[in-house]
């Protein structure tokens, strides 16, 4: 080995089992993708699970790897132990090689006693193992490999030598390897009564996987034999490092020296148990959000947030004056970063997640400290703090209950949990009963039995699209059920999940649940009650009961498309709101997977070049393909830095916000301009629960589709983004050929072409209308007088046609005014669904006897219609009854003559 750092360590464990025909695989996330009973990876071995058990099949049979492991709950939790003790972490790495059916005990043995005397050169005589009581192979083993005499070889009966991973899951015996640190410290060998001390420190557990454990007292063989064994490495390096406890380990000190620099106190005097708390939480907390886990109120996110304010108030006890934690985190990236490059990624999320939490808390920590501190003056050791102001610091100042625990550890006193359990029991009932859903509050509240049944969901879908989780709840037509079967529409509720529920304007996610031989196909996904999922779908096969383990997937390129569409909104939003005001507020939005709708105050449409800037602002944000960062924080303090909130939307004490692209592109349009720091501040900012794409980039292309108005100062924009987006883009493109080619032009012609088709068009209207007039008036020459009668010296032209616009009407009667020279004429034109128009003329000679708009009347009359309206010399009317056309010439004739006599 070249040298017995942490690094090193790691390196040469896992350079050992590579040469030996392993396969060196990454550390998983800290949150099971593969397992719904676990809270946290708690083994090196949770990755390799369904490995085990035959229910997943790798291209090899043996693996090594360094695993991130958190034990903060669940069956393996040592969160009260931290920072009291020499070796307990909530935060720590297991290395570990496997056998998936390969070899098995004996080469398992062989392995682990080379590698710790070989290549670590552990001294032999400082060795010693225990083993199952009944494992007579084991013990024949070590006996025959490391030459062990039978007093090394303990045999042990409880549960210390079967290990298992949780409530379900491969199990079996095993063998665990301990290395006696001297009589200096105290503590007896394993299996005697002493053997809690710190002397004899069991590192390395060798497992012989046999069985999975599937239920309470059920038990199956796995398909075959295997090994999973685990060596915490802070425990292998405080050996290697000659040092005593885990806390000496040269990470371990660096990261106290960082402690001890920033708040300048002793890393060895009194206070050293909190500078191991935050050493170990550091590295918990730091890892949890890497891996996507943000302080919450519920499930893993609570976790979380235990696990930090129990750090910051060990912050508090160091004196340190400003939020400690987040400062210590390039150390931690420096020292962990190289084995654990997700460290470096998220380390600006690590810091502002850490930055946030502290400077929140530390406005009610000091105060529910001294609250703590006058309820307890009086108590003696031993003695027990009620529930009721437990719960007090839990929901006024924020107090974890075990913050609370651990505050009052020193003094001896004790918390009583079940009156605190009271009193949350209660505080949940009113809640209920205050309940006012965002949709239908009558119908949402109608969930509380499911949710009392089922729990909050842990959403998993920022981070994954692929989990397994157990069916919590299934409710069939409204009532809970215990199995659906196939065919059956019905919806399922999970204790995790990967699924969006519908929220924010984004709709939920659809996709499959399978297990083996049955299959649930998602169609939507639903929240209710703020934290209750519920995937409505059916059983497409086999029957899904409750309990029972579903793999959950998300359809993928759907949920792509949504996230592009999410992150184009805020784009858009944000170049509305630059290029029309700040008066653009969202008054609503859709987010589907092929489009996005965005609804915002304004009053007046839009021109096309402010929708051309407006596209381009946004695509340019695409272009800078700058990340998408996702913070977590109180309300105000997300207001305070700018984020735009939703409207109509209701936030809880904690929000996201999600912030993208680079401000400076707002007013500068010099697009060449790069130099700008990537890292300032962000183009658009917005409180949002929605999932977004991991670079502006990956949008792809936004392409606005359509302006319009909604309602009284609300106007619309839709637009389409990615493939989409290139598909609307496309099918337009595909219609201007098709034009093109039906005009028989290239498509830079077509509108030229099309401009001279519509003159072309224009001209042939015209030459065909005044055909039709001459057609209508006797042919060419305008032959009209002979239809001319001449009524007590008056000449009068009435005639009837047919198929003439009723506009050209007055057009014809000119003409033949001007053919006659002198008399009255009057045209009757029928159109094509039988109506009539009637237009009278008279010449100025005769205006002083006849008047055409009494005329016109009479014309009118008979064909149904009323009044008419016009001048002496010319006037028109209309009527429904075009068959009553030459009636109304001849009643026009007859007015003529009887006004002639009365002349
Ligand atoms: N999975 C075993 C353990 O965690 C090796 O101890």
């Amino acid at each position: 080995m070249n040298g017995n750092g942490v690094n090193e360590i790691r390196s040469a464990f896992l350079d050992y089992f590579g040469r030996h025909g392993h396969e060196v695989v990454p550390s998983s996330p800290l949150v099971p993708r593969n397992d719904p009973s676990l809270m946290f990876t708690n083994a090196g071995m949770v990755q390799f699970k369904n490995v085990f058990t035959g229910h997943e099949r790798r291209p090899y049979v043996r693996a090594a790897s360094a695993q991130k492991c958190v034990r903060a709950g669940g069956k393996h939790n040592d969160l009260d132990n931290v920072g009291y003790t020499a070796r307990h972490h909530t935060f720590f790495e297991m290395l570990g090689n496997f056998s998936f059916g390969d070899y098995f005990k004996a080469e398992a043995i062989e392995h682990a006693w080379t590698l710790i005397t070989k290549t670590f050169c552990l001294p032999v005589d400082k060795l010693l193992v225990t083993v199952y009581h009944d494992d007579d192979e084991a013990f024949e083993l070590w006996k025959k490999i490391a030459g062990f005499p039978e007093s090394k070889i303990i045999r042990i009966a409880t549960s210390d030598n079967f290990w298992a991973m949780g409530e379900t899951g491969p199990c079996g015996p095993c063998s665990e390897i301990f290395y006696d640190q001297g009589d200096k410290l105290q503590g007896g060998p394993p299996g005697s009564p002493e053997e809690d001390g710190d002397r004899f420190l069991e590192f390395w557990n060798l497992v012989f996987m046999q069985y999975e454990q599937v239920g309470p007292g059920q038990r199956n063989n796995l398909p075959r034999p295997s090994i999973d064994t685990g060596m915490g490495l802070e425990r292998i390096a405080a050996l290697l490092q000659g040092v005593t406890s885990n806390y000496d380990i040269d990470l371990m000190r660096v990261l106290i020296g960082a402690i001890a620099d920033a708040t300048s106190t002793d890393p060895k005097g009194p206070l050293k148990a909190s500078h191991r708390v935050i050493a170990d939480h550091l590295r918990a907390c730091s890892f949890l959000v890497a891996d996507g886990v943000l302080p919450s109120n519920e499930g893993r996110g609570y976790v979380l947030r235990r696990i930090m304010r129990r750090a910051m108030r060990h912050a508090q006890i160091l004196g340190s004056a400003e939020p400690l934690l987040w400062r210590l985190v390039p150390t931690l990236t420096r020292e962990m970063g190289q084995a654990y490059p997700e460290l470096l990624r998220a380390e600006a999320l690590i810091i502002e997640t850490l930055r946030m939490e502290e400077t929140r808390f530390r406005v009610t920590l000091a105060r529910g400290l001294s609250i703590l501190e006058d309820e307890t003056r009086t108590l003696v050791p031993g003695a027990t703090l009620p529930g009721e102001v437990a719960f007090k610091l839990y929901d006024t100042y924020g107090f974890p209950l075990d913050l609370t625990q651990d505050a009052l550890r020193a003094r001896a006193l004790a918390v009583d949990t079940d009156g605190f359990a009271t009193a949350m029991a209660r505080q949940k009932a009113e809640a209920r009963k205050a309940w006012s859903g965002s949709g239908d509050a009558g119908t949402e509240r109608d969930w509380f039995a499911v949710r009392d049944a089922a729990g909050a969901t842990d959403f998993l879908g920022y981070a994954t699209e692929h989990v397994e989780a157990t069916v919590a709840a299934i409710v069939l037509d409204g009532a809970m059920v215990d199995a659906v079967s196939e065919g059956t529409k019905a919806t399922i509720i999970l204790n995790q999940t990967p699924f969006y529920g519908e929220s924010g304007g984004q709709v939920g996610d659809t996709g499959i649940m399978r297990a083996p031989g049955v299959v649930f196909t998602v169609s939507n996904t639903q929240k209710k009650l703020g934290d209750l999922f519920v995937h409505e779908g059916v059983v497409t096969s086999g029957a899904v009961t409750k309990g029972m383990t579903l793999d959950c997937v998300v359809d993928h390129a759907r949920r792509g498309a949504i996230r592009a569409n999410h992150s184009a909104t805020h784009l858009l939003h944000e170049a509305l709101r630059l290029t029309l005001g700040d008066h653009v507020a969202q008054k609503g939005s859709l987010v589907a997977p092929d489009r996005l709708r965005f609804d915002f105050a304004h009053q007046k449409p839009i021109p096309p070049e402010d929708l051309a800037l407006i596209e381009d602002i946004a695509n340019r944000a695409v272009l800078d393909n700058t990340p998408v960062v996702t913070l977590q924080m109180g309300v105000d303090a997300a207001i305070k830095s700018g984020a735009r909130a939703l409207f109509g939307e209701k936030y809880g004490d904690e929000v996201r916000v999600v912030s993208m692209g680079i401000a400076h592109h707002a007013d500068d349009t010099d697009a060449a301009d790069d130099s700008s720091d990537p890292h300032g501040p962000a183009f658009s900012v917005e409180l949002c629960g929605g999932t977004h794409v991991a670079r502006t980039g990956d949008i792809g292309l936004i392409t606005i589709t359509a302006e319009s108005a909604v309602a009284a100062g609300v106007r619309r924009l839709e637009a389409r983004t990615g493939a989409a987006a290139r598909h609307y883009l496309n099918a337009r493109a595909a219609k201007l050929g098709d034009l093109a080619h039906q005009l028989k032009s290239t498509e830079d012609e077509a509108s030229k072409r099309l401009g001279t088709l519509i003159e072309e068009r224009r001209k042939l209207e015209r030459d065909l209308a005044d055909a039709r007039k001459k057609l209508a008036m006797g042919g060419e020459g305008g032959a009209a007088a002979p239809a001319a009668v001449e009524i007590d010296g008056v000449k009068f032209l009435g005639k009837a046609i047919s198929g003439v616009e009723i506009k050209d009407l007055k057009a014809i009667a000119d003409e033949a005014k001007q053919t006659l020279g002198s008399g009255v004429v009057a045209i009757v034109g029928v159109s094509a669904d039988g109506k009539a128009g009637v237009v009278v003329a008279v010449t100025a000679d005769l205006t002083d006897r006849f008047d055409a708009v009494a005329l016109v009347r009479v014309a009118a009359d008979k064909l149904g219609g009323k009044g008419g309206g016009g001048r002496r010399d010319m006037a028109q009317a209309g009527g429904p009854n075009g068959e009553a056309a030459e009636a109304a010439l001849d009643a026009v004739g007859a007015s003529l003559r009887a006004h002639a006599d009365v002349a």
